[in-house]
């Protein structure tokens, strides 16, 4: 387990699995905004890798966020396209409806880029976010990432498109905690 000032990444469980597709996955205007593919419906026993618990992907670790304090399942992360050749990987993360709001993303951030580079010695990460996500750049720009371009109309999200922010942090950039 990982942990932070605030939140700890522990692996996925199947208990975690059903909260997520109905908090989470079933929010097709929410799933639209964060995630690049289009929304579909997602069965319960589906294959579908967003609800697979397979950790033998090389190029994606998901995660599950538990508040440090009470171990409650607060949310998800991961890490995503991971490229072991330019040692690179992308960051993501959903916080349940009632754990948002209070502070949680910056810790989630901080304790990936923890992973991310000394755990996996990764040279540089980044993240995807849609130019009006400003919870999700702030927790970004507070961790040191830094807003490297927009993608102009890059993303169709629910009937318009949107700009996306893309955002990134090199190793020798990164201020790491004291925590983890
Ligand atoms: C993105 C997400 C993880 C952020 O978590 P959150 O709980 O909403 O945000 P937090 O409460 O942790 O706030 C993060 C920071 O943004 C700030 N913030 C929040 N709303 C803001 C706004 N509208 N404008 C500017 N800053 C804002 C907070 O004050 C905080 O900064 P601070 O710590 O300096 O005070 C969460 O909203 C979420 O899960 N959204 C749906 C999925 C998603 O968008 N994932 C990201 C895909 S790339």
């Amino acid at each position: 387990m990982l942990k932070g000032t605030k939140v700890a990444l522990r692996a996925r469980r199947a208990d975690d699995v059903p909260v997520f597709r109905t908090e989470l996955y079933e929010d097709v205007a929410g799933t639209s905004r964060a995630q690049a593919a289009p929304w579909r419906p997602v069965s319960p026993d589906a294959k579908d890798p967003r609800l697979a618990l397979d950790d033998t992907d090389p190029s994606h670790v998901p995660f599950s966020v538990v508040d440090l304090a009470t171990g409650g399942l607060i949310g998800l992360a991961n890490l995503w396209g991971i490229d072991t050749h330019h040692r690179s990987a992308h960051l993501g993360l959903g916080l349940r409806p009632s754990a948002r709001g209070k502070g949680y993303s910056t810790d989630v951030v901080a304790v990936l880029c923890h992973y991310g580079f000394t755990v996996r010695g990764f040279q540089r990460l980044q993240i995807d976010t849609l130019a009006d996500n400003h919870p999700m750049l702030r927790a970004a720009e507070r961790n040191g990432f830094v807003r490297e371009g927009v993608l102009r109309s890059s993303a169709w999200v629910m009937g318009e498109f949107l700009d996306e922010v893309i955002l990134g942090l090199l190793a020798g950039e990164w201020e790491r905690g004291t925590e983890n």
